[in-house]
Protein backbone atom coordinates (compact mmCIF):
# COMPACT_ATOMS: atom_id res chain seq x y z
CA UNK A 1 0.00 0.00 0.00
CA UNK A 2 2.57 2.78 0.96
CA UNK A 3 4.64 1.45 -2.31
CA UNK A 4 1.32 2.48 -4.44
CA UNK A 5 0.86 5.78 -2.03
CA UNK A 6 4.50 6.87 -3.42
CA UNK A 7 3.71 5.91 -6.91
CA UNK A 8 0.18 8.00 -6.88
CA UNK A 9 1.53 10.52 -4.83
CA UNK A 10 3.92 11.15 -7.64
CA UNK A 11 1.55 10.91 -10.64
CA UNK A 12 -0.52 13.21 -9.08
CA UNK A 13 2.28 15.66 -9.29
CA UNK A 14 3.04 14.69 -13.23
CA UNK A 15 -0.44 15.05 -13.98
CA UNK A 16 -2.80 17.05 -11.88
CA UNK A 17 -2.71 20.87 -11.86
CA UNK A 18 -3.84 21.60 -8.39
CA UNK A 19 -5.40 25.37 -7.41
CA UNK A 20 -3.81 27.91 -5.08
CA UNK A 21 -1.14 25.37 -3.72
CA UNK A 22 2.51 25.94 -5.33
CA UNK A 23 3.79 23.31 -7.80
CA UNK A 24 7.23 22.55 -5.27
CA UNK A 25 4.93 22.66 -2.27
CA UNK A 26 2.84 19.56 -4.12
CA UNK A 27 5.74 18.29 -4.59
CA UNK A 28 8.16 18.60 -1.62
CA UNK A 29 5.41 17.15 0.38
CA UNK A 30 3.58 14.43 -1.90
CA UNK A 31 -0.08 15.37 -2.07
CA UNK A 32 -2.48 13.45 0.25
CA UNK A 33 -4.31 10.71 -1.69
CA UNK A 34 -7.65 9.57 -0.03
CA UNK A 35 -9.17 6.80 -0.81
CA UNK A 36 -12.61 6.24 1.14
CA UNK A 37 -14.44 8.65 3.74
CA UNK A 38 -16.83 7.75 6.68
CA UNK A 39 -18.43 10.27 8.87
CA UNK A 40 -15.97 12.83 9.54
CA UNK A 41 -12.47 10.89 8.76
CA UNK A 42 -11.02 9.93 5.32
CA UNK A 43 -8.50 7.21 4.99
CA UNK A 44 -5.46 8.48 2.86
CA UNK A 45 -4.22 5.50 0.23
CA UNK A 46 -1.46 4.53 2.89
CA UNK A 47 -4.09 3.62 5.50
CA UNK A 48 -3.62 6.50 7.75
CA UNK A 49 -6.97 7.91 9.36
CA UNK A 50 -7.87 11.63 9.69
CA UNK A 51 -10.15 14.01 11.44
CA UNK A 52 -11.79 16.60 8.99
CA UNK A 53 -11.96 19.79 10.90
CA UNK A 54 -13.68 22.19 7.48
CA UNK A 55 -15.95 19.39 6.12
CA UNK A 56 -13.69 18.78 2.82
CA UNK A 57 -11.64 21.53 3.60
CA UNK A 58 -13.97 23.93 1.85
CA UNK A 59 -16.79 23.94 4.43
CA UNK A 60 -18.62 21.66 2.31
CA UNK A 61 -19.63 17.73 3.66
CA UNK A 62 -22.37 18.70 6.32
CA UNK A 63 -23.69 15.10 6.09
CA UNK A 64 -20.12 13.48 6.51
CA UNK A 65 -18.77 10.85 4.15
CA UNK A 66 -20.70 7.58 2.87
CA UNK A 67 -23.42 8.22 2.60
CA UNK A 68 -24.72 5.37 0.46
CA UNK A 69 -28.69 6.70 0.19
CA UNK A 70 -27.62 9.46 -1.88
CA UNK A 71 -24.85 7.44 -4.21
CA UNK A 72 -28.07 5.06 -4.45
CA UNK A 73 -30.01 7.63 -5.53
CA UNK A 74 -27.66 9.40 -8.16
CA UNK A 75 -26.96 5.87 -9.73
CA UNK A 76 -30.71 5.71 -10.19
CA UNK A 77 -31.07 8.91 -11.79
CA UNK A 78 -27.87 8.56 -13.82
CA UNK A 79 -29.51 5.14 -14.99
CA UNK A 80 -33.42 6.49 -15.66
CA UNK A 81 -32.18 10.20 -16.98
CA UNK A 82 -28.35 11.18 -16.78
CA UNK A 83 -29.02 14.95 -18.64
CA UNK A 84 -30.94 17.23 -21.20
CA UNK A 85 -30.35 20.70 -22.08
CA UNK A 86 -31.81 23.43 -19.53
CA UNK A 87 -33.74 25.47 -22.65
CA UNK A 88 -36.91 24.87 -21.74
CA UNK A 89 -36.72 21.58 -20.72
CA UNK A 90 -37.02 20.18 -17.27
CA UNK A 91 -36.46 16.89 -15.32
CA UNK A 92 -38.49 15.53 -11.96
CA UNK A 93 -35.56 16.15 -9.77
CA UNK A 94 -35.21 19.83 -11.29
CA UNK A 95 -38.42 20.89 -10.08
CA UNK A 96 -38.94 18.89 -6.89
CA UNK A 97 -35.24 20.75 -5.94
CA UNK A 98 -36.58 23.87 -6.77
CA UNK A 99 -39.53 23.71 -4.79
CA UNK A 100 -37.60 22.53 -1.57
CA UNK A 101 -35.57 25.25 -1.94
CA UNK A 102 -38.46 27.93 -1.98
CA UNK A 103 -40.10 26.33 1.06
CA UNK A 104 -36.96 26.70 2.76
CA UNK A 105 -35.93 29.88 1.80
CA UNK A 106 -36.69 33.14 4.11
CA UNK A 107 -39.61 35.27 2.62
CA UNK A 108 -40.55 34.97 -0.92
CA UNK A 109 -37.54 33.93 -2.50
CA UNK A 110 -39.06 31.04 -5.19
CA UNK A 111 -37.61 30.79 -8.03
CA UNK A 112 -34.28 29.23 -8.42
CA UNK A 113 -31.13 28.75 -11.50
CA UNK A 114 -29.12 25.59 -10.43
CA UNK A 115 -25.38 25.87 -11.61
CA UNK A 116 -22.29 23.64 -11.17
CA UNK A 117 -20.87 25.78 -8.39
CA UNK A 118 -20.68 28.80 -6.31
CA UNK A 119 -18.95 30.78 -8.60
CA UNK A 120 -21.17 30.30 -11.00
CA UNK A 121 -24.53 30.82 -8.76
CA UNK A 122 -22.99 34.46 -7.91
CA UNK A 123 -22.27 35.23 -11.38
CA UNK A 124 -26.04 34.25 -11.59
CA UNK A 125 -26.81 36.58 -8.81
CA UNK A 126 -25.08 39.11 -10.63
CA UNK A 127 -26.41 39.02 -13.70
CA UNK A 128 -30.10 38.50 -12.25
CA UNK A 129 -29.29 42.17 -10.41
CA UNK A 130 -27.65 43.55 -13.82
CA UNK A 131 -30.02 42.38 -16.31
CA UNK A 132 -33.09 43.61 -13.53
CA UNK A 133 -32.23 46.94 -13.65
CA UNK A 134 -31.37 47.15 -17.19
CA UNK A 135 -35.51 45.70 -17.91
CA UNK A 136 -36.73 48.13 -15.76
CA UNK A 137 -34.82 50.95 -17.68
CA UNK A 138 -31.49 51.68 -15.34
CA UNK A 139 -28.76 51.26 -18.27
CA UNK A 140 -26.49 52.09 -15.87
CA UNK A 141 -27.62 50.61 -12.94
CA UNK A 142 -24.92 47.93 -12.91
CA UNK A 143 -22.56 48.52 -9.92
CA UNK A 144 -21.74 46.05 -7.27
CA UNK A 145 -21.36 46.28 -3.60
CA UNK A 146 -19.11 43.76 -2.02
CA UNK A 147 -17.16 43.89 1.41
CA UNK A 148 -12.75 43.67 1.97
CA UNK A 149 -12.27 40.39 3.19
CA UNK A 150 -15.10 38.89 1.12
CA UNK A 151 -15.00 35.51 -0.97
CA UNK A 152 -17.63 35.17 -2.93
CA UNK A 153 -15.87 32.44 -6.03
CA UNK A 154 -12.81 32.55 -8.62
CA UNK A 155 -14.80 33.31 -11.90
CA UNK A 156 -14.04 36.99 -13.57
CA UNK A 157 -17.38 38.61 -12.30
CA UNK A 158 -17.50 37.13 -8.99
CA UNK A 159 -13.77 37.33 -8.97
CA UNK A 160 -14.11 40.90 -9.27
CA UNK A 161 -16.18 41.12 -5.81
CA UNK A 162 -13.70 39.07 -3.77
CA UNK A 163 -12.31 42.15 -1.17
CA UNK A 164 -8.72 40.56 -1.23
CA UNK A 165 -5.73 41.64 -3.12
CA UNK A 166 -4.31 37.73 -2.69
CA UNK A 167 -2.73 36.45 -6.34
CA UNK A 168 -5.91 34.76 -7.03
CA UNK A 169 -7.02 38.66 -7.76
CA UNK A 170 -3.77 40.29 -8.50
CA UNK A 171 -2.46 38.00 -10.95
CA UNK A 172 -6.11 38.21 -13.03
CA UNK A 173 -6.71 42.05 -13.22
CA UNK A 174 -7.67 43.95 -15.08
CA UNK A 175 -11.13 42.51 -13.72
CA UNK A 176 -14.67 43.64 -14.94
CA UNK A 177 -14.91 47.10 -13.99
CA UNK A 178 -18.23 48.59 -11.78
CA UNK A 179 -17.37 46.60 -8.20
CA UNK A 180 -16.33 48.74 -4.74
CA UNK A 181 -15.32 47.45 -1.12
CA UNK A 182 -16.96 48.11 2.02
CA UNK A 183 -15.58 47.61 5.25
CA UNK A 184 -16.10 44.08 6.74
CA UNK A 185 -17.75 44.18 9.87
CA UNK A 186 -14.57 43.24 11.92
CA UNK A 187 -15.07 44.18 15.56
CA UNK A 188 -11.35 42.70 16.36
CA UNK A 189 -9.93 44.50 14.20
CA UNK A 190 -12.32 47.67 13.16
CA UNK A 191 -11.31 49.72 9.74
CA UNK A 192 -12.53 52.48 11.86
CA UNK A 193 -10.34 52.39 15.16
CA UNK A 194 -13.79 52.31 16.73
CA UNK A 195 -15.55 49.47 19.02
CA UNK A 196 -19.51 48.37 19.12
CA UNK A 197 -21.50 49.23 19.94
CA UNK A 198 -20.08 53.01 20.57
CA UNK A 199 -19.14 52.63 17.06
CA UNK A 200 -23.04 52.65 15.95
CA UNK A 201 -22.29 50.13 13.13
CA UNK A 202 -19.77 52.54 10.89
CA UNK A 203 -19.03 49.53 8.80
CA UNK A 204 -22.82 49.39 7.27
CA UNK A 205 -23.13 52.90 7.30
CA UNK A 206 -20.28 53.27 5.28
CA UNK A 207 -22.09 51.18 2.33
CA UNK A 208 -24.97 54.47 2.43
CA UNK A 209 -21.54 56.59 1.42
CA UNK A 210 -20.56 54.50 -1.17
CA UNK A 211 -24.05 54.15 -2.52
CA UNK A 212 -24.29 58.06 -2.35
CA UNK A 213 -21.41 58.58 -4.34
CA UNK A 214 -21.62 56.27 -6.85
CA UNK A 215 -25.45 57.59 -7.73
CA UNK A 216 -28.52 54.82 -6.87
CA UNK A 217 -29.40 54.71 -9.74
CA UNK A 218 -25.86 53.04 -10.64
CA UNK A 219 -25.51 50.18 -7.97
CA UNK A 220 -27.87 47.37 -8.92
CA UNK A 221 -26.65 45.08 -5.80
CA UNK A 222 -24.72 44.95 -2.31
CA UNK A 223 -23.66 41.27 -1.96
CA UNK A 224 -22.14 39.85 1.36
CA UNK A 225 -22.16 36.27 3.31
CA UNK A 226 -24.05 36.80 6.87
CA UNK A 227 -21.14 35.25 8.85
CA UNK A 228 -18.05 36.00 6.62
CA UNK A 229 -16.00 32.44 6.19
CA UNK A 230 -12.97 32.84 4.14
CA UNK A 231 -12.65 35.93 5.39
CA UNK A 232 -11.56 34.76 8.45
CA UNK A 233 -14.91 33.85 10.41
CA UNK A 234 -16.46 37.24 11.05
CA UNK A 235 -19.87 37.33 12.88
CA UNK A 236 -21.05 40.96 12.38
CA UNK A 237 -23.39 42.50 15.10
CA UNK A 238 -26.95 41.35 15.20
CA UNK A 239 -28.04 45.39 13.87
CA UNK A 240 -25.61 44.93 11.18
CA UNK A 241 -27.75 42.77 8.60
CA UNK A 242 -31.08 44.73 9.20
CA UNK A 243 -29.49 48.08 8.51
CA UNK A 244 -27.92 46.67 5.11
CA UNK A 245 -31.39 45.74 4.40
CA UNK A 246 -32.51 49.10 5.37
CA UNK A 247 -29.99 50.69 3.00
CA UNK A 248 -30.51 48.51 -0.06
CA UNK A 249 -34.31 49.23 0.47
CA UNK A 250 -34.08 52.87 0.44
CA UNK A 251 -31.99 53.30 -2.92
CA UNK A 252 -33.10 50.51 -4.48
CA UNK A 253 -30.32 48.40 -4.60
CA UNK A 254 -30.94 44.36 -4.35
CA UNK A 255 -29.37 42.53 -1.31
CA UNK A 256 -27.58 39.44 -2.37
CA UNK A 257 -26.70 37.13 0.28
CA UNK A 258 -24.03 34.81 -0.28
CA UNK A 259 -25.10 31.43 1.71
CA UNK A 260 -22.67 29.12 -0.36
CA UNK A 261 -20.65 28.30 3.08
CA UNK A 262 -23.70 29.91 5.32
CA UNK A 263 -26.49 28.10 4.16
CA UNK A 264 -27.97 24.32 5.09
CA UNK A 265 -27.20 25.00 8.66
CA UNK A 266 -23.81 25.54 9.05
CA UNK A 267 -24.89 28.66 11.50
CA UNK A 268 -26.60 26.45 13.38
CA UNK A 269 -30.42 27.49 11.64
CA UNK A 270 -31.15 26.58 7.72
CA UNK A 271 -29.97 29.93 6.38
CA UNK A 272 -28.10 32.48 7.83
CA UNK A 273 -30.08 35.15 7.11
CA UNK A 274 -32.11 33.72 9.76
CA UNK A 275 -30.43 34.63 12.95
CA UNK A 276 -30.31 38.63 11.50
CA UNK A 277 -34.57 38.32 10.40
CA UNK A 278 -33.71 39.76 7.24
CA UNK A 279 -34.99 38.74 3.96
CA UNK A 280 -32.94 38.82 1.10
CA UNK A 281 -33.40 39.46 -3.01
CA UNK A 282 -31.47 36.71 -4.04
CA UNK A 283 -29.82 34.13 -2.18
CA UNK A 284 -26.97 32.26 -3.80
CA UNK A 285 -25.98 28.43 -2.41
CA UNK A 286 -23.42 25.38 -2.99
CA UNK A 287 -21.07 23.37 -1.66
CA UNK A 288 -23.62 21.69 1.06
CA UNK A 289 -26.54 22.27 -0.94
CA UNK A 290 -25.08 18.33 -1.59
CA UNK A 291 -22.58 17.96 1.00
CA UNK A 292 -20.51 17.93 -2.46
CA UNK A 293 -21.70 14.33 -3.41
CA UNK A 294 -21.91 16.28 -7.02
CA UNK A 295 -21.41 19.57 -8.25
CA UNK A 296 -24.15 22.07 -7.89
CA UNK A 297 -25.11 25.75 -7.24
CA UNK A 298 -28.02 27.86 -7.22
CA UNK A 299 -29.70 31.40 -7.25
CA UNK A 300 -32.81 31.47 -5.71
CA UNK A 301 -34.87 34.86 -6.26
CA UNK A 302 -38.77 36.42 -6.71
CA UNK A 303 -41.01 35.98 -8.89
CA UNK A 304 -40.99 40.03 -8.47
CA UNK A 305 -37.99 39.68 -9.78
CA UNK A 306 -37.81 37.51 -12.57
CA UNK A 307 -41.37 38.71 -13.66
CA UNK A 308 -39.31 41.87 -14.85
CA UNK A 309 -36.91 40.34 -17.21
CA UNK A 310 -38.88 38.41 -20.05
CA UNK A 311 -36.24 35.82 -20.98
CA UNK A 312 -32.18 35.48 -18.62
CA UNK A 313 -29.69 36.09 -20.87
CA UNK A 314 -26.82 33.70 -19.15
CA UNK A 315 -26.42 29.79 -19.86
CA UNK A 316 -24.42 26.95 -19.00
CA UNK A 317 -24.98 23.37 -20.46
CA UNK A 318 -24.71 22.04 -17.30
CA UNK A 319 -28.04 24.13 -15.96
CA UNK A 320 -30.69 22.19 -14.05
CA UNK A 321 -28.77 19.04 -13.59
CA UNK A 322 -30.83 15.84 -12.71
CA UNK A 323 -28.14 13.87 -10.92
CA UNK A 324 -27.11 16.58 -8.68
CA UNK A 325 -30.28 18.33 -8.30
CA UNK A 326 -31.10 14.08 -6.77
CA UNK A 327 -28.33 14.47 -4.36
CA UNK A 328 -29.52 17.38 -3.55
CA UNK A 329 -32.79 16.51 -2.95
CA UNK A 330 -31.36 13.25 -0.45
CA UNK A 331 -28.79 15.28 1.19
CA UNK A 332 -31.67 17.77 2.78
CA UNK A 333 -33.81 14.51 3.60
CA UNK A 334 -30.91 13.97 5.55
CA UNK A 335 -30.01 17.26 6.90
CA UNK A 336 -33.86 17.15 7.95
CA UNK A 337 -34.39 13.53 9.38
CA UNK A 338 -31.47 13.88 11.23
CA UNK A 339 -31.85 17.14 12.70
CA UNK A 340 -28.56 18.52 11.84
CA UNK A 341 -29.00 21.92 11.79
CA UNK A 342 -30.32 21.81 15.49
CA UNK A 343 -26.81 19.42 15.99
CA UNK A 344 -25.12 22.24 14.16
CA UNK A 345 -26.45 24.91 17.01
CA UNK A 346 -25.99 23.02 19.88
CA UNK A 347 -22.47 21.35 18.93
CA UNK A 348 -21.14 24.75 17.73
CA UNK A 349 -22.07 25.69 20.98
CA UNK A 350 -20.13 22.75 22.81
CA UNK A 351 -17.12 23.40 20.07
CA UNK A 352 -17.46 27.59 20.57
CA UNK A 353 -16.97 26.78 24.49
CA UNK A 354 -14.03 24.22 24.12
CA UNK A 355 -12.04 26.60 21.92
CA UNK A 356 -12.46 29.29 24.47
CA UNK A 357 -10.98 27.21 26.91
CA UNK A 358 -7.84 27.98 24.75
CA UNK A 359 -7.86 31.49 25.39
CA UNK A 360 -4.88 30.86 28.19
CA UNK A 361 -3.00 30.20 25.54
CA UNK A 362 -0.75 33.76 24.62
CA UNK A 363 -1.22 33.40 21.16
CA UNK A 364 -5.30 32.92 21.03
CA UNK A 365 -5.83 36.41 20.33
CA UNK A 366 -9.65 35.65 19.95
CA UNK A 367 -12.22 33.04 19.41
CA UNK A 368 -15.55 33.40 17.35
CA UNK A 369 -17.63 31.92 15.84
CA UNK A 370 -21.58 31.12 15.24
CA UNK A 371 -23.11 27.08 14.94
CA UNK A 372 -20.31 25.30 13.33
CA UNK A 373 -18.91 28.05 11.65
CA UNK A 374 -16.02 28.83 14.34
CA UNK A 375 -12.28 30.32 14.26
CA UNK A 376 -9.19 30.84 16.79
CA UNK A 377 -6.96 34.26 15.18
CA UNK A 378 -3.67 33.62 16.72
CA UNK A 379 -1.77 37.11 17.63
CA UNK A 380 1.82 37.74 17.91
CA UNK A 381 0.97 39.91 21.35
CA UNK A 382 -2.51 39.48 22.73
CA UNK A 383 -2.12 43.51 24.16
CA UNK A 384 -1.81 44.93 20.70
CA UNK A 385 -2.95 42.13 18.59
CA UNK A 386 -0.19 42.14 16.31
CA UNK A 387 -0.28 39.48 13.75
CA UNK A 388 2.70 36.88 13.52
CA UNK A 389 4.46 37.95 10.08
CA UNK A 390 3.41 35.29 7.59
CA UNK A 391 7.25 34.04 6.81
CA UNK A 392 7.32 32.55 10.00
CA UNK A 393 4.40 30.46 9.39
CA UNK A 394 3.08 29.53 13.09
CA UNK A 395 -0.06 28.67 11.83
CA UNK A 396 1.42 26.83 9.21
CA UNK A 397 3.54 24.40 11.90
CA UNK A 398 0.32 24.23 13.76
CA UNK A 399 -1.23 22.60 10.79
CA UNK A 400 1.70 20.48 10.35
CA UNK A 401 1.59 18.94 13.99
CA UNK A 402 -2.36 18.66 14.09
CA UNK A 403 -1.49 16.70 10.49
CA UNK A 404 0.90 14.44 11.85
CA UNK A 405 -1.26 13.08 14.68
CA UNK A 406 -4.46 12.74 11.68
CA UNK A 407 -5.88 15.63 12.31
CA UNK A 408 -6.76 17.98 9.00
CA UNK A 409 -7.09 21.65 9.92
CA UNK A 410 -6.99 24.69 7.14
CA UNK A 411 -6.43 28.48 7.60
CA UNK A 412 -6.72 31.58 6.31
CA UNK A 413 -3.62 34.17 7.43
CA UNK A 414 -3.31 33.79 10.83
CA UNK A 415 -6.87 32.71 11.58
CA UNK A 416 -7.40 28.93 11.87
CA UNK A 417 -10.76 28.03 11.28
CA UNK A 418 -12.99 24.65 12.72
CA UNK A 419 -16.16 23.92 10.66
CA UNK A 420 -16.37 20.21 10.50
CA UNK A 421 -19.73 17.97 9.17
CA UNK A 422 -22.77 18.89 10.66
CA UNK A 423 -23.08 15.35 11.82
CA UNK A 424 -19.96 15.72 14.70
CA UNK A 425 -20.50 14.72 17.90
CA UNK A 426 -19.43 15.93 21.41
CA UNK A 427 -16.63 13.58 21.83
CA UNK A 428 -15.43 13.85 18.37
CA UNK A 429 -15.01 17.47 19.17
CA UNK A 430 -12.83 16.76 22.40
CA UNK A 431 -10.84 14.58 20.16
CA UNK A 432 -10.44 17.40 17.80
CA UNK A 433 -9.75 20.15 20.81
CA UNK A 434 -7.54 18.13 22.28
CA UNK A 435 -5.00 17.69 18.93
CA UNK A 436 -5.61 21.35 18.37
CA UNK A 437 -4.68 22.33 21.74
CA UNK A 438 -1.29 20.21 21.82
CA UNK A 439 -0.34 21.67 18.62
CA UNK A 440 -0.41 24.67 19.84
CA UNK A 441 1.47 24.37 22.94
CA UNK A 442 4.26 22.70 20.84
CA UNK A 443 4.37 25.41 18.08
CA UNK A 444 4.59 27.94 21.11
CA UNK A 445 7.18 25.98 22.46
CA UNK A 446 9.29 25.92 19.31
CA UNK A 447 9.24 29.91 19.58
CA UNK A 448 10.40 30.02 23.05
CA UNK A 449 6.68 31.12 24.29
C1 LIG B 1 -19.02 32.53 0.20
C2 LIG B 1 -18.57 31.87 -1.06
N1 LIG B 1 -19.18 32.16 -2.21
C3 LIG B 1 -18.82 31.59 -3.36
C4 LIG B 1 -17.81 30.67 -3.40
C5 LIG B 1 -17.41 30.03 -4.71
O1 LIG B 1 -17.82 28.70 -4.73
P1 LIG B 1 -17.11 27.64 -5.71
O2 LIG B 1 -15.74 27.43 -5.18
O3 LIG B 1 -18.00 26.44 -5.58
O4 LIG B 1 -17.11 28.19 -7.07
C6 LIG B 1 -17.16 30.30 -2.22
C7 LIG B 1 -16.09 29.29 -2.23
O5 LIG B 1 -15.41 29.05 -1.26
C8 LIG B 1 -17.53 30.93 -1.01
O6 LIG B 1 -16.92 30.65 0.14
Amino acid sequence: MAEQGAELRSKATEYVVFPVVSRDEVSKLGPLVFVRGEGIYVWDVDGKRYMDSMASGVYAVHVGYGRQQIAKAMQEQASRLHYFCPYGYVSEPVIKLGQKLAELAPGDLTLTFFTCDGSEAVESAFKIAKQWAYCKGYRRKYKIISRRRAYHGSTMGALAATGTMSPLREIMEPLPPGYYFASAPYCYRCDFGLSYPDCKLQCANSVEQIIQHEGPDNVAAFIGEMVMAAGGCIVPPPEYWPRIREICDQYGVLLIDDEVVCGFGRTGKFFGAEHYGIEPDIITMAKCITSGYAPLGATITTKEIIDDIPAFWHVHTYNNHPVSCTASLVNIDIIEEEKLVENSATMGKYLLSGLESLSDHPTVGEVRGLGLLTAIEFVKDKKTRGRFPEEQGFCTRIMDLALDEGLILRRVENIIEFCPPLIITKSEIDEMLEITDQAISQAEKELGL
